[in-house]
C-alpha cells in the first residue's frame, strides 16, 4: 500500500468530526472520498497532509510512519494535495506561483523552464505570465493541480477540483488527471460531490457521514445501500443532480 490511514479520531471541542476512519490506496489507485457536507472529508485529508492534528490512529506513505512529520516534509516525501478553496497567491504570476512551489519542494535551483513544464502538463502554459488573480475559476483550479504537481507527487490528496465548474471543464480535468494516472502513476484520493466525474475515475469508493465510513465499494453497491442512500444520496436523487 502507498498509503494507509488506520482509525483517525479527531474531535474539535465537544465535535467528533472523524471517528475511527481507516482507509487505504495501492499504487497507482483512485479512491473517490464522498459524503454530506460538514461529513470530516476535509479534515481527513489536512489529517493525512499534516494540517491538522489527529487525537488518535495513524498514517503510513510508503510504509513509513508520518504522523509526527510537518506538512513540508510530508510533501517532500511524495504527498501532494489541493484546497476546495484554492491558496494561490493572487497578486503573483501564474508562473511565479509555481515556481514558488517548486522551491517549496525542495527544488531551490529550478527556474522558468520547469515551471513552464509543469504549466504544460495542465494546459496552462499559455498564461504563464498573467496574474493568478486574473484566473477563471477552472484555470485556477488547473494552476491549483499545478502547484501540487510541481512537487512530483507519489499521492495526490484532491479536495473538490471539480465544484464550480462547467461540464467542459470538469470534462478537461477528468481526462488531465486520468492522464497524470496513467502516466505518472500518481495515486490519487478524490474528496468529490460531483459524482458522475468521480465514477469515471474510479469505482472504489468510500463515504462517509458524521465522521465515520459507512460504504466502502464499487458505486453500484452504494446505490443499493440503505445507509448511503439516506444520508447522502436521498437528498441528491431528489434534487436529480445534473452532473
Ligand atoms: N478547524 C476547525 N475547528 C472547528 N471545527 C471544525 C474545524 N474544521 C472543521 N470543523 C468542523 O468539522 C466538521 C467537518 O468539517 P469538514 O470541513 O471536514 O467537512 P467536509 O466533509 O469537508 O464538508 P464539505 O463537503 O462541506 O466540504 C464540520 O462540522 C466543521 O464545522
Ligand atoms: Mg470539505
Amino acid at each position: 500500500m502507498i498509503l494507509e490511514v488506520r482509525e483517525i479520531y479527531k474531535r474539535f471541542g465537544g465535535n467528533r468530526v472523524v471517528e475511527g476512519v481507516s482507509l487505504s490506496a495501492e499504487e497507482g489507485e483512485i479512491v473517490g472520498i464522498i459524503g454530506p457536507n460538514g461529513s470530516g472529508k476535509t479534515t481527513l485529508i489536512n489529517i493525512i497532509s499534516g494540517t491538522v492534528r489527529e487525537d488518535e490512529g495513524d498514517i503510513f506513505l510508503a510504509g513509513r510512519k508520518i504522523n509526527n512529520l510537518k506538512p513540508h516534509q510530508r510533501a517532500w516525501l511524495g504527498l501532494g494535495r489541493t484546497f476546495q478553496i484554492t491558496r494561490l497567491f493572487s497578486n503573483l504570476r501564474v508562473l511565479e506561483n509555481v515556481l514558488i512551489a517548486l522551491h517549496y519542494g525542495g527544488r531551490k535551483r529550478a527556474g522558468r523552464r520547469q515551471a513552464l513544464e509543469i504549466l504544460e502538463m495542465v494546459g496552462l502554459d499559455h498564461k504563464a505570465d498573467d496574474f493568478a488573480g486574473s484566473l477563471s475559476l477552472a484555470q485556477r483550479k488547473r494552476l491549483e493541480l499545478a502547484r501540487a504537481l510541481a512537487l512530483s507527487p507519489k499521492v495526490l490528496l484532491l479536495d473538490e477540483v471539480f465544484a464550480g465548474l462547467n461540464p467542459q471543464s470538469v470534462k478537461e480535468i477528468v481526462d488531465l488527471l486520468e492522464r497524470l494516472n496513467s502516466e505518472r502513476r500518481i495515486t490519487m484520493i478524490l474528496v468529490e460531490h460531483v459524482l458522475k466525474a468521480l465514477f469515471s475515475l474510479t469505482k472504489r469508493v468510500i463515504v462517509l457521514a458524521e465522521g465515520k465510513v459507512i460504504y466502502e465499494g464499487d458505486p453500484e453497491g452504494m446505490r443499493e445501500s440503505k445507509e448511503v442512500v439516506k444520508a447522502y444520496l436521498g437528498e441528491r436523487y431528489l434534487k436529480n443532480e445534473p452532473s
